[in-house]
């Protein structure tokens, strides 16, 4: 995986590292984004010929998790509105668990439900929602020209046997949160390796300066696999090898689940981090109770939002680090716009895609909230840069993907955070997780996807 990225380094754009397309996981050529630009014509509903959508109306259901603390849903709803005024758009509120969010959708689209028209879903989805006819290809649908202002390889993350499943909408980075003010009065430098945050967290606790050190995601969910894959690479390892094979149960496997395992013992992260997703590890952050915090984009604006945090100001952002030093790994996140098989209005529900994928609403996204934007022109705007310390970062990151390529992939996302989770609480040892998780994993590649 790292070889490959660096190979990829070539088609990045500006602001971007181009290996996002090897997270977005397709086996296929990481540069050829033409290839799924020439493929999203392959077939769909509309046969070969686009859907002209410029004078749709009617009302659609738009479902979405809160993207950010802050009310970017209902702003990009009220400036869509304004601009196609014959359409309504109502939000369907989702769970901010991408797991259960999945599964909510899983079971109304997989029941034949046309509700939501358009849903917002998780950058690992679409193998898994293109397999079991959960998602409208949108090749066909819309004009091959659509496709080109999306930033390299993210075009090629959303296909799925050659056909284009979703529309990207927004790039998630993990970064490191750090309190400046803290670090300062303790006289210590931006911890660059992981051994500084453990050490400096550690300082700062004897100082009586912060409660906890470090906090991040650690429950027994999707972003726990985030998290440890995060580790993983920066160790060497792998989740899946390059076989296909379950890889984790490794030297690499171990350094990554001894050193979580080890910010819970040694009280740098609080006990109850078994249990954090995002936002419980957010709140505490920005409740002042943490030093570091592990989070996506989204957290700079939040933990700069007066009505959210006690820490305004005091914030500092950089890239996570690594064992040996510099940048680290983040893991691959972000959000596709898809299309219910079953809506009964798809003129509008293109309509809405197309405009939330294009300049406006990608630079609201960017300016105001903070998230990096999958439209290549937005992404290369200067003043879009300069809006949020997170852009000059993310060129820096070295960034690992993963194994949602497989539609079982749920299945084997569950079987490395469960037992990783497991780890982490001590019910059983750091071999003993490893052990567990790759004999599920192999019991998962075979199976149908915990669907
Ligand atoms: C973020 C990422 C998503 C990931 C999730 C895990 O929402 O964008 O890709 O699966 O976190 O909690």
């Amino acid at each position: 995986m790292k070889g490959k990225n660096k190979a990829m380094a070539a088609g990045v754009s500006a602001l971007l590292a181009c290996s996002v397309v090897a997270g977005c996981g397709t086996s296929s050529s990481p540069s050829n984004t033409a290839n799924a630009t020439n493929t999203a014509n392959a077939g769909a509903k509309g046969g070969s010929k686009p859907i002209d959508f410029s004078h749709a109306k009617g009302t659609i259901v738009w479902a979405a998790p809160p993207i950010t603390h802050t009310g970017l849903r209902k702003t990009l709803i009220q400036k869509f509105e304004q601009e196609y005024p014959n359409i309504k758009v109502k939000l369907q509120n989702q769970d901010s668990n991408t797991d259960t969010d999945r599964a909510s959708l899983t079971t109304a689209i997989g029941g034949g439900s046309n509700t939501p028209d358009v849903y917002l879903g998780d950058v690992v989805w679409p193998a898994q929602f293109a397999a079991n006819q959960l998602a409208e290809p949108l090749s066909g649908l819309v004009p091959n020209s659509f496709w080109n202002r999306f930033a390299d390889g993210l075009v090629q993350g959303a296909t799925y046997k050659g056909k284009v499943y979703a529309a990207p909408f927004f790039v998630d980075t993990a970064f490191l949160y750090y309190r400046k003010d803290l670090l300062k009065k303790a006289g210590l430098p931006v911890p660059k390796t992981w051994a500084d945050v453990q050490k400096d967290s550690e300082i700062l606790q004897k100082k009586g300066l912060v409660k906890y050190g470090f906090v991040w995601q650690g429950a027994s969910y999707e972003g726990l696999l985030c998290d440890f894959d995060e580790y993983l690479a920066d160790a060497g390892g792998q989740v899946l090898g390059s076989d296909g094979k379950p890889a984790l149960d490794s030297a690499a496997g171990k350094k990554a689940l001894n050193f979580m395992r080890g910010l819970i013992t040694s009280g740098v992260s609080p006990t109850s981090e078994v249990q954090f997703q995002e936002n419980e590890s957010l709140n505490v952050f920005t409740e002042g109770n943490a030093a570091f915090l592990r989070n996506w984009s989204y957290a700079w604006p939040s933990s700069q939002d007066p009505k959210a945090s006690k820490v305004v100001g005091k914030v500092g952002v950089t890239a996570l680090p690594s064992f040996s030093g510099g940048p680290g790994y983040s893991t691959i996140g972000g959000w596709d716009l898809y299309i219910n098989p079953h809506t009964k209005n798809l003129p509008a529900a293109l309509a809405f895609i197309d405009w939330m994928t294009g300049k406006e609403a990608q630079t609201i996204l960017a300016k105001d909230f903070s998230e990096i934007p999958t439209n290549k022109q937005v992404q290369n705007d200067p003043t879009v840069k300069q809006k949020s310390p997170i852009f000059a970062i993310v060129p820096k990151v070295k960034y690992v993907s993963r194994p949602s390529q497989n539609p079982n992939y749920p299945a084997i996302a569950k079987a490395v955070y469960s037992n990783v989770n497991a780890a982490l609480a001590g019910s059983v040892s750091t071999n003993q997780a490893l052990s567990n998780a790759s004999k599920q994993i192999e019991s998962a590649l075979g199976g149908n996807g915990g669907l």
